[in-house]
């Protein structure tokens, strides 16, 4: 599938580089530095426009203070996660929540629902950081992608695949926090996506799912496994 102008980044876990037709940079899940499968030329970020942020554990905003407030990137998420980077430093943010649409560098940015935690470790506490969401992009070259954050399976997947219809998902695999394959595969009979991108396996020993597994379970979609710091402009 062409991405029509959009670069697409897997950096390892959740977190995903995603160049927009017009240039504007976008990070999903902004984990860079203590990201094991991060490569190291990504660490350092050049350049940051808008940081979207599934919720609030730190395998994928632990460098979202850092890289909103050196590059002024704006940050997108649940109304109480944006409130606490906003405390933490991060000037511009656009706080909202699941079901709202809105509009950042000119990417249509909508927050599904997603079923996890979203406590944020804040020195020795935990802090409510609202509710884990999924978002999908909509490009201005027409292009969807959801990216479905850290979540189990849920029926209203199909509301998604209903009202917004992407083609592209990037899922979790990897177990024990999130979905296995198993699970994943019944998230491709709900979506209906073409492409799968699997994320959030191979971290860490315990995230043991594969893509493998998931491509053996769902035969109707195509997926494909990126390489941590490999840049796509088709799929
Ligand atoms: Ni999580
Ligand atoms: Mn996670």
């Amino acid at each position: 599938m062409d991405l029509k102008g959009i670069k697409l980044t897997w950096l390892g876990h959740a977190t995903f580089r995603i160049e927009t037709p017009e240039g504007s940079m976008f990070y999903v899940d902004p984990w860079v530095g203590g990201n094991p499968m991060c490569p190291e030329n990504e660490k350092n970020v050049k350049k940051a426009d808008v940081l979207v942020c599934t919720h609030g554990h730190g395998d994928h905003i632990a460098d979202a203070v850092e890289i909103g407030t050196k590059h002024n990137a704006t940050a997108v998420g649940i109304f109480e996660l944006c409130t606490w980077l906003q405390k933490k430093g991060v000037k511009q943010i656009a706080p909202m929540n699941k079901g709202g649409t809105q509009t950042v560098a000119g990417v249509k940015i909508t927050m599904v629902h997603a079923v996890h935690s979203c406590g944020i470790q804040d020195g020795d506490e935990i802090v409510y950081g609202g509710e884990a969401c999924g978002y999908v992009l909509e490009f201005s070259n027409g292009v969807k992608m959801y990216h479905a954050g850290d979540t189990n399976v849920f029926s209203d997947m199909a509301i998604i695949r209903d009202l917004y219809a992407p083609k592209i998902a990037m899922l979790p695999i990897g177990d024990h926090f999130t979905m296995s394959p198993r699970e994943a595969a019944y998230a491709c009979k709900l979506l209906q996506p073409e492409i799968v991108i699997p994320m959030h396996f191979g971290t860490f020993p315990m995230l043991t799912g594969r893509p493998s597994e998931l491509q053996q379970l769902a035969p109707q979609v195509k997926v494909f496994e990126m390489k941590p710091g490999q840049t796509m402009a088709s799929l």
